[in-house]
């Protein structure tokens, strides 16, 4: 996994062995669209899940899935933006998801939002478990997943994973950032071919939405974003 330093200011920019988008990523979108995967799901992803379906069913207005939250930063801030909406934030990391940090919330101004939950489960289930069950995510966020630069870890890139015909199928607009602006080709790259388009463009948020943000951006490095909606 590319490291990803904890210092404001201090994060390297991605290196990676890749000239462009990976020869194989094509052959790899087909292979999954093909053949879901079948991989039997966690406990505690089954769990964490029927908690959120239960107040999915109970909610009347949108739903926005922030797909690895780290500590729920954009989560809350999501929530504060859209108060009808219910916003579900998902992260495999017992450790942020549970740091409920009050001078986060301080800093963000979002003491008093409680539209969101910050669930803890791996997203290789939850997609699928989502996706099952048809909730209709309005918007889904995927901000700063783990690059994996390294041409050998295709697969470990959501557009790569056995579940990217889940992922690019949940929310109406799909909406990603990375620091990688080769993530974002190969990922519209990859929407394109179950017919999805896409923008790609750069992050000018006066605020950062997520610590990773803060991050780059004090390190002097470019942001980039990618809007996922239908053809038409
Ligand atoms: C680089 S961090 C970005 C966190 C946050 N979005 C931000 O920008 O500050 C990537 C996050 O993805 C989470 N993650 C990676 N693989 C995951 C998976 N399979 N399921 C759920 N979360 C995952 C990690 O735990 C980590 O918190």
């Amino acid at each position: 996994m590319a490291e990803q330093n904890t210092h404001l200011g201090d994060s390297k920019a991605i290196v990676t062995n890749q000239p462009g988008i990976h020869e194989k990523l094509a052959e790899i979108v087909h292979k999954h669209l093909s053949h879901p995967s079948k991989k039997p799901f966690q406990k505690h992803t089954l769990d964490a899940f029927e908690l959120a379906h239960q107040k999915v069913l109970a909610h009347d207005g949108d739903i926005i899935l922030d797909s690895c939250c780290g500590v729920g930063q954009s989560t809350r801030l999501l929530a504060k933006d859209n108060p009808h909406a219910l916003v579900i934030g998902v992260d495999k990391s017992a450790h942020r998801i549970q740091r409920n940090d009050d001078e986060l919330k301080e800093s963000t101004d979002t003491q008093h939002v409680d539209n969101y939950l910050l669930i803890r489960a791996d997203l290789n289930d939850f997609y699928r478990l989502v996706k099952k069950a048809s909730w209709r995510v309005s918007k889904h966020y995927i901000l700063y997943p783990n690059p994996w630069p390294k041409a050998k870890h295709l697969q470990r890139r959501w557009h790569g994973s056995a579940v990217f015909p889940e992922i690019i199928s949940i929310g109406k607009e799909i909406i990603l950032r990375s620091n990688w602006r080769l993530y974002l080709e190969e990922f519209l790259f990859s929407a394109e071919i179950v017919k999805k388009t896409g923008l790609i463009s750069l992050v000018n948020d006066e605020k950062p939405l997520t610590p990773f943000e803060a991050k780059y951006k004090a390190s002097g490095q470019d942001c980039w974003q990618l809007i996922i909606g239908d053809i038409n």
